[in-house]
């Protein structure tokens, strides 16, 4: 298996571990790690899911890809080898990213996927870190490591390590604490270049955005920007937000903590909260009455109306629809005083009943 980069050894490794260094030490000295309120659970599923990943799991798949391609495919290997990188790395790099968007937003939008991707999002806070943070078996199946070992089987492998650098590069920086675009916004002059910059990858600010807690504070969305690399699909496929502001709400609303062995070994392992999404038999029940609701508003004020009928809050959004299609709707309140808002979900003027429950 060829891993040689401008004939050194393992130099994707070593460049890799040298960026999650440098992001580390960065952070170390601007004391975000002193101000952290990590618990040692949120440590050791974050280390702990790394260094599982880049020692056992991804070399298990492209060991597995190996085994199959050799014993089916022998012919296809190395097909690539030889050919021009400008070809190679762009190739590897977009298929590899398409494919990491789809699997990511189907994890939000599809209840098991989004049991093995919550614990990314149980997390209060950034830090580069976090970019690991998932259940075991989100990886395993997360197609794009089998890009990977399919593409170095194929002869792609300096492809495949220079894309990793740059990849890590994007995607551990977009996770850190050091919001390195943050300086670069507030230069005038530097506007056209950040525009143009996160129309193509994806930029702290932009992911922060998908970490923030609820849409409320105008500047979350955690049912949008879900490109890891490059923010290209998220525009192609209708799911970007573009903001300069960073959330400081970050994580799950109503999140029941659970214990990371429950958290990274599920299904193996599954929470003994019954509350929680990841115990056994939990099932998110229909909350849809046939009949609105009244409530009170106050002008100014923002809110989210539940539309998947799963909340405990209804006719608010208390989080429920995550790991389904369905996402709250935010408005705002326009005067003080009670309102009448749809509790069946087929109002045609959300989030007010217009009587479709009587027909
Ligand atoms: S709980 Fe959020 S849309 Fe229903």
């Amino acid at each position: 298996m060829e891993n040689t980069l401008f004939g050194i050894e393992n130099l994707d490794v070593y460049v890799v571990m040298g960026i999650l260094i440098v992001f580390g030490l960065l952070e170390v000295i601007s004391g975000q790690l002193k101000r952290s309120n990590r618990t040692a659970s949120d440590w050791i599923q974050e280390v702990g899911s790394m260094l599982v990943l880049s020692v056992m799991i991804k070399p298990l798949i492209v060991f597995a890809v190996f085994t199959i391609g050799t014993s089916l495919w022998s012919e296809t290997g190395l097909m690539l080898s030889g050919r021009s990188l400008w070809l190679t790395l762009p190739f590897y790099l977009l298929i590899d990213d398409v494919l990491q968007y789809w699997y990511h937003r189907s994890a939000h939008e599809y209840e098991f996927l989004w049991k093995l991707h919550r614990p990314h999002h149980q997390a209060e806070e950034m830090g580069f870190f976090i970019s690991y943070r998932n259940a075991a078996l989100y990886y395993l199946l997360m197609p794009n490591i089998w890009w990977v070992g399919t593409f170095v089987f194929l002869g792609g492998g300096k492809a495949v390590a220079i894309g990793l650098i740059l990849k890590q590069l994007i995607i551990i920086g977009s996770h850190s604490t050091l919001k390195w675009d943050a300086p670069l916004y507030k230069i005038k002059a530097l506007n056209p270049v950040m525009t143009f910059l996160e129309r193509i990858i994806v930029t702290p600010a932009f992911h922060y955005a998908h970490h923030g807690k609820s849409k409320k504070d105008s500047i979350s969305d955690p049912n949008g920007n879900f490109g890891n690399m490059f923010s290209i699909w998220d525009q192609f496929f209708g799911s970007a937000v573009f903001t300069r502001k960073y959330p400081t709400d970050l994580g799950l609303e109503n999140d029941p903590k659970e214990h990371w062995t429950a958290a990274y070994l599920y299904p193996i392992l599954a929470s003994d909260n019954p509350n929680s999404e990841i115990s056994r038999g939990y099932k998110k029940k229909n909350t849809i009455t046939m009949s609105p609701q009244m409530v009170d508003l106050k002008q100014g004020e923002k809110y989210l109306w539940c539309q998947c009928g799963k909340s405990k809050n209804q006719p608010f959004c208390d989080g429920s629809h995550h790991g389904s299609k369905h996402k709250p709707l935010l408005f705002e309140a326009k005067r003080t005083g009670p309102a009448r808002l749809c509790n069946c979900k087929l109002t045609k003027a959300g989030p007010f009943c217009d009587d479709a429950h009587l027909g």
